[in-house]
């Protein structure tokens, strides 16, 4: 069998022991004489892999007991729409005093959550780290008065910056994408309104979306939005209102379970400490590459690392050479976002530390070539 290690951005590389496990129990799930992807959503074999998915979520997660854990489709993306939509929307599409939202613009992934808001809500942009191409977290505001909520983007996958602490916001609730940072170190749940992650990068397979929302914040949707669009529906169905990404939501278990077994999200973020170690202390002593992030905004999640030549045709060939190269020696997708550009390295909780040893050996080959 051949396995690379894959610095993909998402979908992203799932622990092995997982893909072994779902492999032998492909067509016989639990002795039940069927593959996952052949159960009924309501049957009890299902409803037992659902509940222990939420279960393990919410015991790695430390979740209080006033949220809800609900299981979507559409992505990360929909989040942007939906939680604007259940938070903030106005009683009728067309009526006026929109309710306000407030959000801190620190990249493409914000600005998407920035765009879809502004179609229900007053959009307060509070701060941008714009100026400086996003490499930075800006100090984060107060919320504009009477706001519905405030969003951030608590990892920004592209840029590799991710916030240091969390923001105040008093009384208004906090929404955070958590999608390229979830259970990669603690996070105190309950400072949060709202928190949604894709799943793609380090809860299992596309497809599936884990949502965190305190209860209080469920039932404001007004009766235009659609069905499925609306929280108090999906929260009354245990996310079982339609047929849900059943076989993504068992992966996810399987990958829960595993990192139970790591020692919880503590022992990952320890080990996730070491493995963006290992790399920024490379790029501090490199005299070729460089991070763009400023150190205190640094991912652990996602690493962006540029030549130190002048932008153009040199460094392009130099970029075009290590990505080619490195997929040559087993280590794919170090190429950067296509908006940025350089290289990137992501690497999520299935990624291994030699993955990352053998990322920063070949970095340090490469260097001797240039
Ligand atoms: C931080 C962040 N938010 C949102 C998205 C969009 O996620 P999805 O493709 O699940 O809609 C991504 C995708 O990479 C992301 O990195």
């Amino acid at each position: 069998m051949k396995r690379v290690y894959n610095f993909s951005p998402g979908p992203s590389m799932l622990p092995l022991p997982v893909l072994e496990r779902a492999a032998a129990e492909m067509a016989d799930a639990n002795g039940s004489g069927q593959s996952v992807m052949e159960m009924s959503h309501r049957s009890g074999d299902f409803k037992a892999i659902i509940g222990k998915t939420e279960a393990l979520l919410r015991e790695l997660m430390g979740i209080p007991p006033n949220y809800r854990v609900l299981f979507l489709q559409g992505g990360a993306s929909l989040q942007f729409s939906m939680v604007p939509l259940n938070l903030a929307a106005p009683e009728s599409p067309s009526a006026g005093g929109k309710k306000t939202v407030t959000l801190v613009d620190t990249g493409i992934w914000a600005q998407k959550a920035a765009d879809e808001a502004s179609k229900y809500a007053e959009l307060v942009i509070a701060a941008s780290s714009k100026d400086r191409a996003y490499t930075y977290i800006p100090p984060a505001p107060a919320p504009a008065p009477g706001s519905a909520y405030y969003h951030i983007t608590w990892n920004n996958t592209i840029v590799g910056t991710k916030w240091p602490s969390i923001p105040e916001t008093g009384s208004v609730p906090l929404a955070a994408d958590i999608s390229s940072s979830i259970l990669s170190e603690p996070l105190d749940v309950s400072r949060f309104g709202v928190l949604y992650a894709g799943a793609q990068k380090n809860l299992g397979p596309a497809g599936v979306t884990a949502l965190i929302i305190r209860e209080d914040l469920i039932g404001g949707a007004p009766s235009w939005v659609p069905a499925m669009l609306r929280y108090d529906i999906h929260a009354k169905e245990g996310s079982l209102y339609n047929t849900p990404p059943c076989y993504g939501i068992y992966v996810m278990g399987l990958v829960l379970e595993w990192l139970k077994a790591l020692g919880g999200v503590e022992a990952a973020a320890e080990l996730n400490r070491n493995k963006a170690g290992l790399i920024y202390d490379y790029l501090e002593a490199s005299g070729h590459f460089y991070s763009p992030v400023e150190k205190q905004s640094r991912s652990l999640m996602n690493i962006p690392f540029v030549p130190r030549e002048e932008a153009g045709e040199r460094r392009a060939e130099i970029e075009k050479r290590f990505v080619a190269e490195a997929a040559g020696a087993g280590l794919i997708n170090l190429a950067g976002h296509r908006l940025v550009g350089g290289m990137r390295a992501s690497i999520y909780n299935a990624m291994p530390l030699e993955g990352v040893k053998a990322l920063v050996q070949f970095m340090e080959n490469f260097e001797k070539t240039l």
